[in-house]
């Protein structure tokens, strides 16, 4: 009960930073038996606020698509019941415990002004990665860097010397709580991206051992070398790591699956990469957060406004790399070097 107690205080502070004041509507929406706690705590909180709450429970089981163990994307419990969308409009904040990232029914939902706060890591993760006081302010100044430039190139140690073309996405914040009308968010976050011109990406990406690949969940122990041309991977080279990747690539039978996503870079300091090693935690958004890594993504950019909905998506921390603004350095071999992004140590 304890523990119960202390999740709603979270969640209640989590509330107040995204804004959350009397008579706001707060929808929940959850899957199957998955954190129906979770659905709990917020209510139990959103009513502490006076803000009338509800909560719309969808089917869970398989097929239902939105599958958290593989991070695929796009079809989700919505997909297909106008209903229970429709009731979620009404909302002006609605908590996401399914994960409806990349889904058509998140745009419609979002079109109404309806703000989106996407919540299903551990808690003790949501704990731990609570926004720092004054990481949104440091985000900030990469998301005007990340604006104003027209080129971001990303070199590394390793061999990877690629560069993408800014000239069509928005770049898209996420501070880990949402009071922005109509946006998204995800807590925990602590992070920035934006998608390079579809056709504007070039040159070598390598995952070097100790680097990530999500939904593989797992440190890469040998280099894999992509090449990418013209915004699409078109060689993926190197031994087991490489052949594995290759195979879920091409285990969607799309040609969409080869595009390239969103780029950005991490800005929490207390996000540990090494927390996949130490215990596997939810779907990892400490490794994807870490300070002063480099966000690279393969797959969809349909979030961002582009064309590419395919359901294969790999997000690729890479550390220790260098990240370049028009020329201008952002990040050098891993640490942040612009002073007004730089974490209080
Ligand atoms: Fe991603």
């Amino acid at each position: 009960m304890t523990d119960f107690l202390d999740f709603v205080d979270l969640c209640e502070r989590q509330l107040r930073l995204s804004g959350v004041h009397e008579g706001e509507r707060v929808a929940i929406v959850s899957k199957g038996d998955e954190r129906l706690d979770y659905a709990d705590a917020f209510m139990a909180a959103a009513r502490r606020l006076g803000a009338p709450t509800y909560h719309v429970r969808l089917p869970g089981g398989s097929g239902a698509g939105g599958s958290l163990a593989s991070l695929q994307v796009g079809a989700t419990p919505l997909s297909g019941n106008p209903a229970a969308t429709e009731a979620l409009k009404q909302s002006d904040l609605l908590i996401d415990l399914v994960f409806l990232l990349f889904s058509a029914e998140q745009m419609d939902i979002q079109a109404t002004g309806t703000r989106i706060l996407s919540v299903v890591e551990p808690v003790e993760v949501l704990r731990e990665m609570f926004p720092v006081p004054g990481q949104k302010e440091r985000i900030d100044h990469g998301v005007e860097l990340l604006r104003r430039a027209s080129e971001l190139r990303v070199t590394s140690p390793f061999g990877t010397d690629v560069t993408y073309r800014l000239n069509t996405f928005p770049v898209v914040p996420e501070y880990g709580f949402n009071d922005r009308p109509g946006e998204w968010d995800h807590w925990p976050s602590g992070f920035l991206f934006t998608g390079g011109d579809e056709d504007g990406v070039d040159g070598t990406v390598v995952i070097a051992p100790g680097d990530i690949v999500f939904p593989f969940n797992a440190y890469v122990r040998t280099p894999i070398t992509l090449t990418v041309e013209h915004g699409r991977i078109v060689d993926v080279r190197g031994e087991l790591d490489a052949l594995l990747l290759r195979e879920y690539m091409a285990s969607f039978g799309d040609p969409d699956a080869y595009g390239i996503s969103h780029i950005g870079w991490g800005m929490h300091e207390r996000a540990r990469r090494t927390s996949l090693a130490v215990d596997f935690k939810g779907i990892g958004m400490e490794a994807r957060a870490t300070y002063g890594n480099v966000l690279f993504s393969t797959g969809p950019n349909g979030e961002l406004g582009g064309s590419n909905h395919t359901a294969c998506h790999v997000d690729v921390p890479l550390h220790g790399c260098s990240l370049l603004l028009d020329g201008e350095p952002v990040i050098v071999d891993g640490d942040i070097v612009v002073p007004e992004m730089k974490a209080a140590q």
